[in-house]
């Protein structure tokens, strides 16, 4: 039986408030917040938002970006399962950033290939998935990774390209590694920017090694595009190689703004300028809000 937009309802914990209220306004769906509690040992409790039945709405759509994201796992198994026994039949999950999609192979022998199991973990609590720019390398879609009858992958790279436009006309946009390639392709097809893409070898959680292609980027005002920032030293080392180039500036663009520990200062110690990203993870350097899309995505689930 078809679902209403009235029995469906948006779910998310208190410090997602901000981006729950946008993507609910967005997506017309009324916002409820998970009660939380954690005990002194560290267990957590929740509450859901059920009506005065007792009950959830049909359609559950959880709200939880997976940066920090061990805990939140947790999270989601407890308010999943929790969802079903008390009324809902369809959840979608809204995962702006999806964790563990990077381990997609296991290097080492016994290394364990997290994307498969953090992957068939989500897959059996939900029906249906939406992310933003997933780190998929050896599998080619998303439902490869998490098997749900509805998995959507939306990009940042073309807002992100839309907001290069506006503040870097003629930017010169650099990819730092193979893996970003796809992501210039679409900024670029978009804006007709000039692009090229680095090569990379990781060494380490913060050693890689970079070699630019052949581009000129004497004068050029340059803008480094990825899906993420981590510890920033992919980007750092491709800022200081096109620094020495000749690069006017470079500024960098990333979907997902990780940024752990001192990532920001290794970027800007790299003679970065500025920092833009999308807000699938909230940060300062926020710039493209994402919410329009994911709702867009979102109603394409829920029958009108
Ligand atoms: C991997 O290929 C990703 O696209 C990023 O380039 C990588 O995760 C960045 O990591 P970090 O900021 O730690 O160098």
């Amino acid at each position: 039986m078809p679902l209403t937009p009235l029995q469906a309802c948006l779910l998310h914990f208190a410090d997602e408030a901000d981006a729950a209220r946008r993507l609910g306004q967005a997506a017309q769906l009324p916002v409820e917040t998970i009660d939380r509690h954690r005990f002194p040992d560290g267990e957590l409790k929740l509450r859901l938002p059920v009506d005065g039945a007792g009950c959830l709405p049909p359609h559950v759509v959880l709200l939880r970006s997976l940066h920090d994201p061990n805990e939140k796992l947790v999270e989601l198994l407890l308010a999943a399962r929790a969802a079903r026994t008390l009324g809902a039949r369809h959840i979608t999950l809204v995962a702006p950033y999806l964790a563990y999609m990077r381990q997609d192979i296991a290097f080492t022998p016994g290394e364990v290939v997290s994307q498969q199991v953090v992957g068939g973990f989500l897959a059996g609590l939900v029906d249906a998935v939406i992310t933003v720019d997933p780190h998929l390398h050896r599998v080619a879609t998303l439902q490869e990774a998490i098997a749900v009858p509805d998995a959507i992958v939306l990009s940042g790279a073309e807002p992100l390209a839309d907001l290069i436009a506006q503040r870097r006309p003629g930017a010169l946009l650099v990819g730092p590694d193979g893996e970003s390639a796809q992501w210039i392709a679409q900024a670029a097809a978009r804006h007709g920017f000039d692009h090229a893409v680095c090569t990379k070898v990781r060494h380490g959680d913060r050693e890689v090694t970079i070699e630019l292609p052949p581009l000129n980027a004497q004068g050029r005002a340059v803008v480094l595009l990825d899906d993420m920032a981590s510890t920033g030293r992919t980007l750092a080392q491709a800022a200081r190689l096109l620094r020495a180039a000749g690069a006017a500036s470079v500024d960098v663009a990333v979907t997902h703004a990780l940024f752990a520990g001192d990532a920001l200062q290794a970027l800007h110690d790299a003679g970065v300028g500025e920092v833009w990203s999308t807000d699938c993870i909230p940060h300062a350097s926020n710039a493209v809000p994402m919410a329009e899309p994911l709702a867009r995505a979102l109603r394409s689930l829920l029958p009108a």
